[in-house]
């Protein structure tokens, strides 16, 4: 057995080595190819992409810029349809010359806006392999582009409430558009829920709201002593809203999780307040025991929290109408980790207790139901628009940048993905978030009680501190570290068939590329990770989504080239084109060459 070795069960690819490629690397017997790429036409009257001629009327109807999560929806064997965020723009990339916001051309500004939000594209698979193909010909009825520009509405308990409320919307029904859309999950009933990620990034003008507000802001990562923010886009250049000294309220229409309908394209996204406002880097979805519908969330932040919303009427299959309520009702919950180490043995270090494992008992504290809020001096409306603050107020457990939370269909455990935490001191070290500036991240997993994701209270465990398996302060679910593969930096993660964890990374510090990762999570390969693939120079991978038939795996290079002072003059990569074109963000699909399943 060489490196990585053979693995019980179905996973028997190679892994493929951490290495520095500009390219898509994926294990003997697979291939790969992009599906749909930035400037590809989305809406059938888009023109073809030109880098050196964009326009925000073009960028309005191509596929947006920095693909994020990725959802599938088959329409018979052969035909799908593909969700794809378009999580920021990254206009020093995008534009020739750039240099910021304020020096930018209107039309620069427009076309960021425009290169925001999410996609739906048309696909068909290509002959009777696990490769799909983008359909760039005749209707394509469901395809849509959704920007920063989309008109939405809100629904559930905050909607209509005066912290929602602004000038060209004093109802407080009717946001325009949605940022930063991180991941996302969907719902039984076949829609997206995408999540609004790092919004603050977006405003100006923090200086000039009302002193009362100021507190929020903070807590949001929002300035509040300059106008200007480093790094600003200057989106308040082309729409005034985006200016917070004259549009205070305008900031709170932000930070949602947005359900989106991919097979109606006339359909009104909806910002759905029952589930808070935080950095959401995704919302996915299981059932309780009794049919409740739940969907498990992290606000990815330092030092941020784990949620999950319970719907307060269960999901009845093919009741639509019915349906469609269930998450503007129910209650939201922060998770509270409790370890069972003395905290003495939990130095920072990332050293194991000495019962051998970083492991407790947890429970998830109601914040919010409805109209009623369990968070002393906040009313409903206040805990759902300033969630950060009420989680503060209860007491929960302050993580390592929760990105994606997801129940595993097959053993009903939670996996949460905590990338890393910079700024966590020795002393903030607890058995939940052991490693004081904790660089590569960790896994924890969830066993909810009776395995019911209605549960209170929870036993959980840390799967995984990532890293270089020959440094001591990692752990590999207790197997063998020399046959692991290297990993730093969680992000997403998804489930084959079989309920094999697969886990893609951004940011690897060990100074590789991203890529994608596949570890079972029971038997004697419990532990076993293995590296599947790696993604071009610059770009993480997002996604992940693995097809139901396990033949396909999707993955969105999100942010290729994007290093430190690379330029369309000197770009870093020339992915996906190759030769000397520009870096685009695009989606990826991958296949065995015979027809075998993904990980075989
Ligand atoms: Fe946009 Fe949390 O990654
Ligand atoms: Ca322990
Ligand atoms: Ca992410
Ligand atoms: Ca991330």
């Amino acid at each position: 057995r060489g490196h990585g070795g053979w693995g019980q069960g179905s996973l028997r690819f190679t892994p493929v080595a951490p290495n520095t490629d500009d390219k898509l690397t994926v294990p003997d017997g697979y291939e790969s190819a992009p599906v749909v790429r930035w400037g590809d036409p989305v809406l059938p009257d888009a023109p073809a992409f030109d880098f050196d001629d964009q326009t925000a009327e073009a960028q309005a109807k191509q596929f947006g810029y920095n693909c994020d999560f990725v959802a599938f929806f088959p329409l018979g064997a052969d035909r799908a349809l593909l969700w794809v965020n378009h999580e920021y723009s990254d206009e020093a990339l995008m534009f020739r010359g750039y240099t910021d916001g304020t020096a930018a051309t209107e039309e620069q500004i427009k076309i960021a806006l425009a290169a925001h939000g999410g996609s739906v594209v048309e696909l068909e698979r290509a002959g009777r392999s696990g490769r799909w193909k983008l359909v760039t010909r005749g209707r394509r009825r469901y395809n849509r582009r959704i920007t920063a520009q989309t008109p939405m509405r809100f629904s559930g308990p905050a909607a209509g409430g005066d912290l929602l409320k602004t000038a060209a919307d004093p109802r407080g029904l009717r946001p325009i558009g949605m940022l930063n859309n991180c991941a996302g999950g969907t719902t039984p009933w076949g829609t997206v829920l995408t999540a609004e990620e790092n919004f603050n990034q977006y405003f100006v003008g923090g200086n000039g709201v009302p002193e009362a507000q100021k507190q929020y802001l903070t807590r949001y990562g929002v300035s509040t002593t300059t106008a200007i923010p480093s790094g600003s886009r200057r989106f308040d250049r082309v729409e005034e809203r985006f200016d917070l000294a004259k549009h205070p309220n305008e900031i709170n229409r932000f930070g949602w999780i947005v359900e989106i309908d991919p097979t109606d394209p006339d359909a009104t996204p909806i910002k759905r307040t029952a589930l808070g406002r935080f950095a959401h880097e995704a919302a996915t979805t299981s059932l309780t025991r009794d049919g409740r519908l739940v969907a498990y969330m992290g606000d990815d932040s330092r030092f941020e929290y784990v949620y999950k919303f319970v719907s307060k009427d269960r999901y009845i299959p093919g009741f639509d109408r019915h349906n469609r309520g269930l998450l503007d009702e129910g209650t939201l919950y922060v998770a509270k980790f409790t370890g069972d180490s003395p905290k003495e043995e939990i130095d920072g270090s990332g050293k194991a207790p000495k019962d051998g494992r970083f492991d407790g008992s947890g429970e998830w504290i109601p914040l919010v139901s409805g109209d009623k809020s369990y968070v002393q001096g906040m009313s409903a409306e206040e805990v759902l628009v300033y969630t950060r603050v009420a989680a503060d107020k209860v007491g929960a457990t302050k993580m390592d940048r929760p990105e994606d939370v997801e129940r595993n269909p097959v053993n009903g455990a939670i996996y949460v993905a905590l990338t890393n935490n910079s700024n966590r001191t020795p002393a903030q070290a607890d058995e939940a978030n052991p490693r004081a500036a904790n660089k590569h991240g960790h896994v924890l997993e969830i066993t909810e009680r009776r395995n019911d994701a209605g549960a209170r209270t929870f036993a959980w465990s840390l799967a995984l501190v990532c890293g270089d398996p020959n440094d001591p302060a990692t752990y590999f679910a207790g197997f063998d570290k020399s046959k692991v593969s290297p990993i730093s930096c969680p992000d997403n993660v998804a489930f084959d068939r079989e309920g094999n964890l697969w886990i893609s990374t951004d940011g690897n510090a060990l100074g590789k590329n991203d890529g994608l990762f596949v570890m079972p999570v029971s038997g004697r390969d419990r532990g076993h990770l293995r590296q599947f693939l790696t993604v071009p120079v610059g770009a993480e991978t997002c996604g992940p989504l693995i097809t139901r038939d396990d033949k396909s795996v999707f993955v969105a290079v999100q942010h290729p080239g994007e290093t430190d002072g690379a330029t369309p003059d000197a770009p870093s990569s020339h992915w996906p084109d190759g030769g000397e074109s520009q870096p685009r963000p695009s989606v990826a699909v991958v296949w065995h060459t015979r027809g075998r399943n993904i990980g075989s």
